[in-house]
């Protein structure tokens, strides 16, 4: 079996699943409980100022009748007294030295109350610090989470107050709602964090109740922007954590990432752990199943890493790093076809909707091998789709549409003109990148069809 035992800037886990700060982590009866069931750390929901919490303080995303494709919260940072919060905090380690027990914080933005808040985490025996940059809401009005995350000089200036004053690993947490990564992400870098972590809560709004016109969640007939989560912001996660794991200058002095945003199974973590993230952090999924996915999490992971030939979870750790690229260097000649296996197709004819009018127009249908027009066809038999592979423009949209697992596969073809990428094409043939009849000359010449 692989090992999964995790080394996170010098904190070691049992395995690489955390749970995320948040509402799972609020008391010492539930981490003892997960640590119970598995978990090989845990964060700590976010201590620090005095908040009071509203009712209601989540809404639901759902679709396609599945519950909890994602969560909305205006939940604030842990309603605890901190003196409550750090005593269990101490309980908990001394019982579970083993696993990682890393504790949130966020206070007002000076000097003083973060050194305070730092030696009082310390005094628990805490393992590390994640400092939460990234509360959307509630908070932010106060000039905490979202409004340190988003201005990289803030993010710098608190992030160095804690390192200078911690003697434990220093993890920043990342707000997602920004439009670039990368300045927050350098800023803790600079500011000599440990770790990173990301992504929290994206803003968002979870419906709005048509009867009533109510904004949901509905806090006594009001609503307000929420933090997003669950398995429908894990793209933008995967996304988030790939800007920074390929950025040049974290790859000078990179630190370990904790990647979190969905993880939901062993096969969503192990994307985060191929993109770079070396512990995993997971909120919403046990919000909607419990702890015990986490036996779910490190058997399939264990598996996975075994097929693969990995003996330790590290091995796996960025492995899929050096395949991000960017637009302009892929390779304009590679080329694949959408093929339909007739013996699985149930001609619902959805790839010929798809393809007709919100694509490019290369399926046809048929019937007893026959192109027909299916306005105008009256005849009685079910029509078969047939890709005419020539005019395919391989966007793979059939196969993405296609009910039937296997039944649309695109497959490469050989190029059709060299290969060129468009950089290549602005160092070498510039006026073709910047000029219409230019480009309309090149393809001719190259043999790009228009469609
Ligand atoms: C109800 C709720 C409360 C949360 N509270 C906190 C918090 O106190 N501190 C924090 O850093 N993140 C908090 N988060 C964000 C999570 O730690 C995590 O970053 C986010 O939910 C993404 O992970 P997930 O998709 O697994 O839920 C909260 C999330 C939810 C849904």
């Amino acid at each position: 079996m692989a090992d999964l035992t995790t080394n996170f800037a010098g904190v070691r886990s049992p395995n690489p699943f955390w749970l995320a700060s948040a509402p799972p982590t609020n008391s010492a009866y539930q981490i003892n409980k997960a640590f119970e069931y598995g978990w090989g750390g845990a964060v700590w929901k976010t201590i620090g100022d005095p908040v009071l919490n509203v009712c209601n303080r989540y809404g639901a995303f759902e679709y396609g009748g599945k519950r909890l494709v994602a969560i909305n919260n205006v939940e604030l940072i842990s309603d605890r007294p901190i003196e409550v919060n750090l005593k269990e905090i101490r309980e908990v380690k001394r019982l579970w030295p083993d696993r990682a027990v890393i504790v949130s914080a966020m206070v007002s933005s000076n000097e003083q109350a973060w050194k305070t808040v730092v030696q009082q985490i310390e005094d628990t025996g805490a393992d590390a610090i994640e400092l939460n940059y990234g509360c959307p809401h509630g908070m932010s009005e106060r000039g905490m989470g979202a409004a340190v995350g988003q201005v990289p000089e803030y993010c710098e200036m608190i992030t160095g107050w804690v390192t200078s004053a911690a003697s434990i690993p220093v993890i920043v947490k990342l707000t997602p709602n920004v439009t670039n990564i990368i300045p927050p992400a350098h800023a803790a870098l600079n500011a000599g964090a440990d770790g990173i972590s990301l992504i929290n809560t994206i803003n968002s709004i979870a419906g709005v109740d048509l009867d009533s016109f109510e904004i949901r969640p509905n806090v006594g007939g009001k609503g307000s922007h929420g933090g997003y989560a669950g398995p429908a912001v894990r793209p933008i996660a995967l996304h988030l954590l790939s800007q920074i794991t390929s950025d040049p200058t974290y790859q000078a002095r990179p630190v370990p990432i904790s990647g979190m945003g969905g993880v939901e199974t062993w096969r969503d973590a192990a994307e985060f752990m191929l993109l770079g993230a070396t512990s995993i952090q997971v909120c919403t999924a046990v919000m909607h199943y419990g702890f015990r996915i986490v036996h779910e999490l490190t058997t399939g992971l264990s598996n996975w890493l075994d097929e693969k030939g990995a003996r330790q979870a590290e091995e796996v750790v960025g492995a899929s790093v050096e395949r991000i690229s960017v637009f302009g260097d892929f390779d304009l000649s590679f080329r694949t076809v959408a093929t339909i296996d007739e013996s699985k197709c149930i001609q619902c004819n959805l790839c010929y909707v798809a393809c007709d009018e919100g694509a490019h127009q290369c399926i046809d249908l048929t019937a007893d091998g026959l192109r027909i027009d299916p306005d105008t066809y009256e005849g009685g038999t079910t029509l078969q789709p047939v890709v005419r592979e020539d005019d395919c423009v391989g966007c793979d949209l059939c196969s993405l549409v296609c009910p039937v697992d296997g039944c649309i596969t695109m497959v490469e073809r050989p190029p059709k003109i060299p290969p060129v990428t468009w950089n290549e094409l602005v160092r070498t043939r510039p006026e073709v990148t910047t000029d219409w009849d230019a480009m309309v000359a090149y393809r001719e010449e190259v043999g790009i069809e228009i469609h």
